[in-house]
């Protein structure tokens, strides 16, 4: 199968929400999945990646800049996600591979992930990828009160 890995672009909203509503379980307005894309696009400090196979976007990466005043420069994957019918072959390999790159290119440290403790594919896959397992936190989130 050929395999195309290429820069996000605007026309690949639709295919990146549909991934991030099915594969990852987040339900947010493609209106605004498309408005975030349209600004990331722009920002050295994200890496918005799609996966074509057979002229269709079949996966996506988001990785952006992670830099802590107590650490070096690193990237973190902040999304991932592969059509299954399009899995283990090799496409999400050759995604977090891209953003190995980008971070050698741009000087950072290495590259890192917060998966979900019920991705158990995820899990696997960044084991395989010679990732190591850190540490299971806690998350917060307070959503502020609009005026
Ligand atoms: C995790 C995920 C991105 C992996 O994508 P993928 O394209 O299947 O990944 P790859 O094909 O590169 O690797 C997956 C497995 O297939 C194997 N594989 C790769 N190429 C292969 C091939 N040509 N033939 C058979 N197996 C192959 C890999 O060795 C790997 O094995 P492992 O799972 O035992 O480590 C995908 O399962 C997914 O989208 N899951 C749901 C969302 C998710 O969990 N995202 C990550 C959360 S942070």
């Amino acid at each position: 199968m050929n395999i195309n890995i290429r820069r996000c672009m605007i026309s690949d909203t639709h295919p990146i929400y549909e991934l991030c509503h099915a594969e990852l379980g987040y339900d947010f307005p493609e209106a605004q999945v498309e408005s975030n894309i349209r600004r990331m696009m722009g920002e050295a400090n994200n890496l918005l990646l799609v996966a074509e196979a057979r002229g269709e976007v079949v996966g996506f990466i988001h990785a952006h800049n992670h830099e802590p005043v107590y650490a070096p420069p690193m990237k973190s994957v902040v999304a991932l996600a592969i059509k299954p019918e399009f899995r283990k072959q090799g496409l999400g390999h050759m995604l977090v591979a891209s953003v190995e790159d980008w971070a050698r290119e741009t000087g950072a440290a290495g590259v890192r992930v917060n998966s979900n403790e019920n991705m158990n594919d995820g899990l696997r896959f960044y084991k395989s990828m010679g990732f190591e397992y850190i540490k299971t936190q806690y998350n917060f989130r307070k959503m502020l009160k609009k005026d």
